[in-house]
């Protein structure tokens, strides 16, 4: 075993900063070791890193073992044995909050730990998590990695046909679930939603029922179990399973520019060393700290900054079970003063959802707690920006615009809270051991700055994604084919003269409504699957809360429903098959796709006319159809 140091991955200046890169380009291997020697490993690494973009490849801290949990929890007892871990928050601000010890949450994960294995769970099982944002979940996450098996969170707001794709991809064995949930002013039947799921899944061994709502739910013999009568049956203690650096951590589906969402892999060791470097720099974090990120731990957001980098850090960390505008929307500036909020982390579209509830709800509570104010997930509007500056953070708070991907394990260009420079609209520079460059078309690397490209990862850094699930060509189909030797992360950038990059938005066919990524395909797809329709194209177009809305070109067969009941039940397609966020926002009735002579729909002609701008649809004339583009800009109109 080695010796653990204490933090030495802390940049405190911006210089620090210049001197922290500039070593991570040049010696990337020693720059990465000296961080990874400050935790816990059961054997230390033979090797830093091996690496082929080609195949791909990349290993971090080879044949090194550890296992997370010990790093999240176990190690932090001695010193902060009795500090806060985990506050959270009810969906209803009169039900009672929780406050769970560093040593609480250990013993909570060691017998939920030990639920999964009396439960016949073991190293290297998929386990698959559809739960609401209460405390449970970080423990059965937690619990999962303790004995090695591999989680698969599904955020709880997918349709139970979307969790019955997920459970068969990662052939889980286990589903980890409660009898229902409270999310604003809706009640969600979260177990019946399983059941419904599970009627598809033949991998399903065992459900673990967590009571939140206590309400009646359906118990299927032999397969359902109630964690509080398991947890009767077992021990206080569960060994951390020793796991190899790149051993399995955790599934994350997510959707790519095809119809099926793709399960991201990340593994035990480098996920573990990039989230907590970089939680505590980009948060600039302080011992007596208390921070709040509002996303939902079925995001890559919650895995990463709700649960894995705080608590490795031995950070107090929030977990918020309701929505910004419940019961009003001075929600989360009602929060932060209660618990006296240090670094808040939220989504622009939060933002700007609150933005139009006026300033009044803000200035009902002091926030004078506040010191960093972060944003994730979508490119955050200027106007947002100043709001979230002056009326929120008092103009005394570095907002770090954190730009990264489930894919990215963790944030890869942002501020360090006020340690480098903070640009509105602008994620900023990248973090030490994070090189990013801007490709023309051609592929090749732009180096001057004033300028617009593909962004793409030029070095493997420690939580890069290994693989997707089951299918690791369309992990190297989607990242590393396009530009040869780098990683292609999807999105247009462009750098500005001090280098300081601005996220400008997709360039494949996904958009990001809310923040939430769906592939094009995808909606098509559960588009299709209504009876009426023929066809759909489905693009993106600019929204003023969801930062992209969701439009959908329809082609019907003949019908005698009127149109408004068509438009409803396509709808209700959507949410059966992938969840309420998945509502197109308009949709549009045509006679036909504007498509080439392959065959191929254009959808820059269909993004023109969504947007608004009809008069920029540049060349039709290779068109199958020209006349179609006409009839769907009138109908548009
Ligand atoms: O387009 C970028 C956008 O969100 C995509 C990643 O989505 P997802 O994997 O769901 O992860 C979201 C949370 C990390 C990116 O390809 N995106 C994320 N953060 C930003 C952003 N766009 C602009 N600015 C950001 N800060």
């Amino acid at each position: 075993m080695i010796e653990r140091k204490p933090l030495p991955y802390r940049i405190r200046s911006f210089e620090d900063y210049q001197t922290k890169y500039a070593h991570s380009v040049n010696d990337p291997e020693g720059f990465w070791s000296d961080i990874a020697e400050s935790f816990h490993w059961q054997q230390k690494w033979d090797k830093v890193l091996e690496w082929d973009f080609e195949k791909p490849e990349v290993k971090w801290f080879v044949n090194g073992k550890l296992n997370i949990t010990e790093n999240c929890l176990d190690r932090h007892l001695e010193t902060r044995g009795n500090k806060i871990a985990l506050i959270w928050e009810p969906n209803d601000p009169k039900e009672r909050f929780e406050r769970l010890t560093y040593r609480e949450l250990y013993n909570r994960v060691n017998r939920f730990a030990n639920v999964l294995k009396r439960n016949g769970v073991g190293k290297g099982d998929r386990v698959c998590i559809y739960m609401p944002m209460i405390p449970d979940l970080t423990v059965a996450v937690l619990a999962c990695a303790r004995i090695g098996a591999v989680h698969s969170v599904v955020f709880a707001g997918f349709s139970s046909h979307a969790l019955a794709d997920r459970i068969i991809d990662a052939k889980a064995k286990m589903v980890i679930t409660s009898d229902g949930m409270y999310r604003g002013a809706k009640e969600l039947p979260v177990k019946r939603i399983v059941d419904e799921a599970l009627e598809r899944c033949d991998s399903v061994e065992k459900v673990v029922v967590v009571e939140r709502t206590r309400w009646a739910v359906n118990m299927v013999d032999g397969r359902d179990v109630w964690y509080h009568d398991e947890v009767e049956h077992v021990g206080d203690d569960c060994p951390a399973e020793q796991m190899d650096s790149e051993d399995l951590l955790f599934i994350l589906y997510t959707s790519g520019s095809t119809g099926r969402p793709k399960g991201v892999v990340h593994t035990c060791g480098g996920y573990m060393v990039y989230t907590a470097y970089s939680f505590l720099n980009v948060f600039q974090y302080e011992e007596s700290d208390v921070y709040w990120c509002t996303a939902d731990v079925g995001w890559i957001t919650g895995h990463s900054y709700i649960i894995y980098g705080p608590l490795l850090n031995g950070a107090t960390t929030m977990m918020f079970e309701g929505v910004p505008t419940y019961p009003d929307p001075g929600r989360f500036w009602q929060v932060c003063d209660k618990y006296g909020v240090n670094q808040f982390y939220t989504a622009p579209t939060a933002i700007r959802a609150l933005m139009a509830h006026g300033e009044d709800h803000v200035y009902s509570y002091s926030l004078n707690s506040l010191k960093v104010l972060g944003t994730v997930g979508e490119p955050i509007n200027e106007e947002a920006w100043h709001w979230y500056n002056i009326h929120v953070g008092k103009e005394q708070c570095p907002i770090v615009d954190t730009w990264w991907q489930t894919e990215t394990g963790g944030i890869m260009i942002s501020a360090l809270g006020p340690h480098s420079p903070n640009k509105p609209s602008h994620a900023g520079l990248p973090l030490p051991g994070i090189q990013p460059a801007l490709l023309n078309e051609k592929g090749e690397e732009i180096e001057e700055n004033e300028q617009e490209g593909y962004l793409v990862m030029k070095f493997p850094w420690p939580s890069i994604l290994r693989t997707t699930y089951g299918d690791h060509e369309r992990c190297r189909v989607t990242y590393f084919s396009h530009y040869k030797n780098v990683y292609f992360t999807g999105d247009g950038a462009k750098r500005d003269k001090d280098g300081l990059y601005r996220i400008i938005g997709r360039v494949d066919d996904v958009i990001n409504v809310s923040g939430h990524r769906f592939g094009t395909a995808e909606i098509e797809n559960a588009i299709n699957q209504n009876d009426n329709v023929v066809e759909s194209a489905v693009v993106g177009y600019p929204h003023h809360i969801k930062g992209q809305g969701i439009y959908a070109y329809i082609i019907l067969k003949d019908s005698t429903d009127t149109i408004e009941n068509l438009r409803g039940e396509i709808t209700e397609t959507c949410v059966k098959e992938i969840g309420p966020i998945a509502k197109p926002d308009k949709i549009q009735f045509v006679s036909g796709l504007p498509k080439t002579r392959s065959g191929k729909i254009m959808r820059r002609i269909l993004r023109k006319v969504a947007e608004g701008e009809p008069d920029k649809l540049g060349d039709t004339s290779t068109l199958l159809d020209p006349d179609v583009v006409e009839e769907i800009v009138k109908g548009a109109q």
